[in-house]
């Protein structure tokens, strides 16, 4: 069995980083070196002041810890490649923006590109790890490539390893991971590249909870995973519109079912929509996989997750609009919370930035506030989200506070689309103070306590309950 002493990660993203930063920590004699080719994020993560490219809690520990020890970044991708004996392919795949399959097939381009590289450079033999979530059978065309192109003494066995972390927990996550899953093919050298990889995580992870199967069932079981709990979300999200219509409240209803030990409790919150760059691309992928395999009933079932999520989106916004007496124009809202979800500064596919978009839209005037997201990402994001109107008109409409007390004063009303824990401790009685009354508060994440808000003065609005009690 080939035995791992030196890892290449190519990719330093949400996943590359902080995958590799602990397998470096927890493998002290294993050397570890993440590289990408994005210059400006491998200074970041090399900055002395450890001002990492992403945030994530307990991360700037691990790199703290192993960073120059055994861990390293660097832009050298061939160096990198070529003293490896185990290389993670942890690139992005987003949705494809043109082209056959746009909208829903995976971009394949960035791992098709690092598969060559190391095809390219690499001299002697090499486990390569698929770690970025690719649609199944993507491991044959890296190895189609990769056999290509080898040379005399190099060969290479492929492996794929998803990767179940969630951001905001990643580290958690990584240190005491549900499952690991190892995809391999089944001949005696698939079974022993697997086993190199096994042990590696063997380091710190429990071994019945690594789970070795085939390589395609290993591809779908990361898009399966990912569609299952979208589908949760959204089937809470179209309960929730059933509560606010019958008075029902979809916090009680949630607790009820979640009590069910055949359902369990988690993913039943109703919110304002799932975001993040993951749940939308990998059931889209799914959604092309299964209509290029000519089932076309099951592309419809798990498109429908989708839908409903945009449902909810456009459902929250007209809600809004409705309850500010059927016109937002000219009136301030404060927008609390800019990324996906707590304790992340991602922003992709941020349900934030929808309802911003809608808000605009309805030329209403925008403040917000996100205690991760840099304005830049903020600006970047609402510029692309309204391709046709200049930045410029954008700033005029939008602007980006520093507190959530500056961004509600002189609003018209309060939206909580980040379920940040530092709102739920916010000063309501000062924020309604130095707000233009009646003053509302719409809940999109079931963050604060209604009734004490109400007290204050508040007209509070919240995802999943009705207004007939
Ligand atoms: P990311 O966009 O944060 O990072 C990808 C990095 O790869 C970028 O920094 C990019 O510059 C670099 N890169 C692209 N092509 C390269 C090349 N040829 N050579 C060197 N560097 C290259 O993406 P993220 O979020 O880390 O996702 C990576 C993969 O992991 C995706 O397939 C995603 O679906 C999957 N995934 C993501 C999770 C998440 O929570 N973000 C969770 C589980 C899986």
């Amino acid at each position: 069995m080939p035995r791992v002493e030196q890892i290449c990660c190519i990719g330093a993203g949400y996943v590359g980083g902080p995958t590799c930063a602990v397998i470096a920590l927890k493998c002290p004699h294993i050397r570890v070196t993440i590289v990408d080719l994005n210059q400006a994020r491998i200074d970041a993560w090399n900055s002395p002041d450890f001002n990492l490219p992403i945030y994530e809690p307990g991360l700037e520990d691990v790199v703290r810890q192993a960073r120059g020890r055994n861990l390293f970044f660097s832009t050298d991708v061939d160096k990198g490649i070529r003293d490896a004996d185990l290389i993670f392919v942890s690139v992005n795949t987003p949705t494809k923006k043109s082209g056959v399959g746009a909208g829903f097939a995976a971009d394949l381009n960035y791992v098709e590109l690092a598969t060559r590289r190391i095809a390219a450079t690499a001299t002697s033999s090499k486990i390569v790890v698929e770690k970025s979530t690719v649609p199944c059978r993507t491991a044959e065309s890296m190895r189609t490539i990769l056999d290509a192109n080898s040379k005399p003494n190099a060969r290479f066995d492929i492996l794929s390893n998803p990767e179940f972390l969630a951001e905001g927990t990643a580290i958690d996550d990584l240190f005491a991971p549900d499952r690991v899953l190892i995809g391999s093919l089944q001949t005696q050298e698939g079974k022993e590249a697997c086993a190199a990889l096994s042990e590696v995580y063997q380091n710190w992870v429990p071994k019945e909870r690594i789970l070795t199967v085939g390589l395609w069932s290993s591809e779908l079981s990361k898009l399966a995973a990912n569609a299952m709990l979208a589908q949760r979300i959204s089937s809470v999200n179209a309960l929730s519109a059933i509560c606010e219509a019958t008075g029902a409240n979809i916090a009680e209803v949630a607790h009820s079912i979640g009590q069910d030990s055949r359902i369990g409790p988690k993913f039943l919150r109703a919110s304002v929509g799932f975001g993040g760059s993951c749940f939308q691309k990998d059931i889209l992928n799914l959604v092309y996989l299964s209509e290029s395999l000519n089932l076309k009933e099951v592309a419809e079932y798990w498109k429908q997750v989708v839908t409903m999520n945009e449902y909810q989106k456009r459902r929250f916004s007209k809600r809004v609009v409705d309850t500010l007496f059927n016109t937002i124009t000219g009136k301030r809202i404060a927008v609390l919370g800019f990324a996906f979800k707590a304790d992340t500064g991602d922003t992709r596919e941020s349900a934030a930035i929808t309802l911003i978009r809608d808000f605009q839209q309805e030329r209403a005037l925008v403040n917000i506030y996100d205690p991760q997201v840099e304005s830049s990402q903020i600006w970047a994001d609402l510029n692309e989200a309204s391709p046709d109107v200049p930045l410029e008109t954008i700033q005029r409409q939008v602007s980006i506070c520093s507190s959530a007390l500056e961004a509600c004063k002189n609003a018209e009303a309060v939206i909580i689309a980040t379920e940040w824990a530092e709102f739920k401790t916010i000063d309501w009685q000062a924020v309604y103070a130095g707000m233009n009354k009646p003053a509302f508060v719409f809940d999109g994440r079931l963050l604060v306590d209604a009734d004490k808000l109400r007290s204050i003065g508040f007209k509070v609005t919240v995802i999943g309950r009705g207004e007939r009690l």
